[in-house]
């Protein structure tokens, strides 16, 4: 494994300038230096995570987090707890099954009552685009966009930028496909808005019912044959088919998806020799990749990324609490 490139800190200014927003709620904020900034700040905590060290750095104590998950999850929510209380804070975990939640005044009241809860900091996920924005407009603390819909899964894209910077040294002017149920996927916009961002290429490779319209805009290039697509890739990045957001058939079946665009070891032979498998999970195994290249010791990053998604949350929780805390230089 190639070690990671810290940038130096002359990319981005210093102090509170170097990250200037209250809440996380999207890549579509951020500028390439305070996804630097991010990355860079997460390197220490995987160093720190390995050596148990971590264990031992309590600057979050004494501060309330609260992760409100309106939808299923398994490693964002284990991560974001992890994360909160691997730096000393209170951790309270809130589900709430998707179909009791309604949109407008329902989700404002669950703001207010978040609120008067008087957490130092919330970490949302929710079924609908637009509700972790409006819940953050409505509450005083630092929001965090677990998920919101479609729309975007800011740390997750910022994990799967470090996750390749580690891997292949870099993340600018790599050649990367995001392939499978790019349409659904909140994953595969923050993605391309990050990816593009940093100076990639970013191609999606999609069935067209699974392509979203106007990719153009998002500056990249859409592929319909699986092969093309991930000619010379670096890094290919597979997406799960989200069932539960699709209201019809997208698909004539599962079999033939896998046919056309699963992840096999011959239609890897396509990327670069070295290039990198990623997916965020859950997968299906069978369907959007096999096994052999899921498990493969090499070319897989499927496990550093949920090691990558403690650090890039430790580091995230850290930098936006820091006004509250009073760090120097973040008033
Ligand atoms: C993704 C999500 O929930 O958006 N998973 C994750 O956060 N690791 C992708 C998915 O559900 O397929």
């Amino acid at each position: 494994m190639t070690s990671a490139t810290t940038r130096p800190a002359s990319d981005y200014p210093p102090g509170g300038d170097a990250f200037r927003h209250r809440h996380l709620i999207g890549i579509a904020q951020l500028t390439p230096w305070e996804i630097s900034y991010v990355l860079d700040a997460a390197e220490q905590w995987v160093d720190m995570n390995r050596s148990g060290a971590a264990k031992h750095d309590d600057r979050l104590a004494g501060l309330t987090i609260i992760n409100a998950f309106f939808e299923n999850s398994t490693r964002t929510l284990l991560s974001f707890e992890i994360a909160g209380k691997r730096l000393g804070a209170d951790v309270v975990n809130m589900h709430a099954a998707q179909s009791s939640v309604k949109k407008g005044e329902t989700l404002i009241d669950t703001a207010m009552t978040l609120n008067a809860m008087r957490a130092d900091a919330m970490v949302i996920r929710h079924g609908s685009s637009g509700a972790v924005q409006l819940i953050a407009d409505k509450v005083d603390c630092p929001v965090l966009n677990a998920g919101d819909g479609r729309h975007e899964h800011p740390t997750q894209a910022l994990l799967d930028a470090l996750t390749i910077r580690r891997r292949l040294g870099r993340v600018e002017g790599l050649t990367i496909a995001i392939c499978g149920d790019v349409l659904h996927s909140r994953v595969a916009r923050s993605n391309i808005l990050a990816l593009t961002l940093l100076g990639n290429e970013v191609r999606i490779v999609a069935p067209p019912t699974l392509t979203p319209p106007a990719m153009d805009r998002m500056h990249v290039t859409t592929f319909t044959d699986m092969d093309e697509g991930l000619m010379d890739a670096d890094v290919v990045m597979m997406l799960r088919l989200q069932n539960e957001r699709m209201d019809g058939a997208y698909l004539p079946s599962a079999r033939e998806y896998h046919a056309l665009y699963g992840l096999t070891p011959k239609r890897l032979e396509k990327a670069k020799p070295e290039a990198i498998v990623m997916h965020p999970g859950p997968m299906n195994r069978g369907v959007e990749i096999d096994s052999g290249i899921a498990d493969h010791p090499t070319r897989s990053t499927i496990t550093e990324q949920v090691e990558m998604g403690v650090a890039v949350r430790m580091a995230c929780l850290d930098i936006l609490t820091r006004r509250q805390r009073g760090v120097a230089g973040w008033n």
